[in-house]
């Protein structure tokens, strides 16, 4: 399966340019992708030691459910809960071994439960490319009483504690099957961490750690956390969407992956809803 990238694209000549100008795309491409260092989806066994995912885990699970933000776009239960900076640190340090760069720093993380709630709704993940800072992502089993598959491109992966996916969800299309149980009782845990590279756009402009080409800070000035809210990021992700979902959608019916669970999108209500990354590089 491609990654959505222009230069990627079967025919090009054929995209009509309907939400954005080809030049618009072009430079917001660039500005998304420079400096990162691209990879195929791949997990990893044994994320962290047993003593420290012990420790891990310990921490996800003391959390009460009525404690934590409910996502009602994604269906399920999130926070940015508090974690030894040892944690993070070697997390950190585990993704830029595998990935093979030290330009991998902290941007946030969540603690995710997903389980049927007591008012019905069903955990899903529909197709999609992350909006949010991940250049590079995490996704690690924390605890379950059942599997719940992710596919990333047209790998699927499922896994067990102490797993992980590691994954750039800002590029490449990622989903879960339908989450097909009725049983209130089923529940998957995961610690999901976003990531980011020196001069990822969610740096602001003026922040002395970032070192992008001043032509770059020049042509898109609002860089920063809220640059995922502009018209202009917004319609390179709506555009791209229009040009590539037709191609993953076709590769994926020559594929053996299960359905897509297209019913199982949110509703624009839910969307609305969607809350705002707040905090991000805060540690
Ligand atoms: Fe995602």
């Amino acid at each position: 399966m491609i990654r959505p990238l222009l230069k990627n694209h079967p025919k090009p000549d054929s995209i009509e340019w309907v939400v954005c100008d080809k030049e618009t795309y072009m430079a917001v491409e660039d500005l998304l992708t420079r400096d990162v260092t691209f990879f195929e989806p791949f997990m990893v066994d044994q994320f962290y030691s047993d003593e420290d995912f012990k420790e891990l885990k310990e921490i996800c699970l003391s959390h009460n459910l009525k404690n934590l933000d409910y996502n009602q776009h994604l269906q399920k239960w999130e926070e940015e809960i508090e974690l030894p900076q040892h944690l993070v640190d070697k997390a950190i340090n585990r993704i830029r071994e595998l990935v093979g760069t030290d330009d991998i720093h902290h941007g946030y993380y969540f603690y995710t439960h997903h389980q049927i709630t007591e008012d019905g709704r069903k955990p899903r993940l529909p197709l999609h490319i992350d909006f949010s800072p991940g250049s590079y992502f995490i996704g690690l089993h924390i605890s379950s009483n059942r599997d719940w598959p992710c596919v990333f491109k047209d790998q699927i992966f499922t896994i067990k504690e102490n797993q992980a996916i590691i994954a750039q969800t800002e590029f490449d299309y990622h989903w879960r099957p339908s989450w097909n149980s009725d049983d209130p009782n089923e529940y998957y845990a995961v610690l999901l961490f976003h990531l980011r590279h020196k001069n990822h756009w969610s740096i602001p402009n003026n922040d002395p750690s970032q070192d992008r080409d001043p032509k770059v800070n020049e042509r898109f000035p609002n860089l920063g956390p809220d640059f995922v809210y502009s018209e202009v990021h917004d319609n390179y992700k709506v555009q791209q969407r229009k040009n590539f979902d037709p191609i993953y959608i076709e590769r994926h019916a020559e594929s053996d992956l299960p359905p897509i669970p297209w019913d199982e999108r949110p509703t624009a209500e839910d969307a609305a809803k969607e809350k705002r990354i707040k905090n991000i590089g805060a540690n």
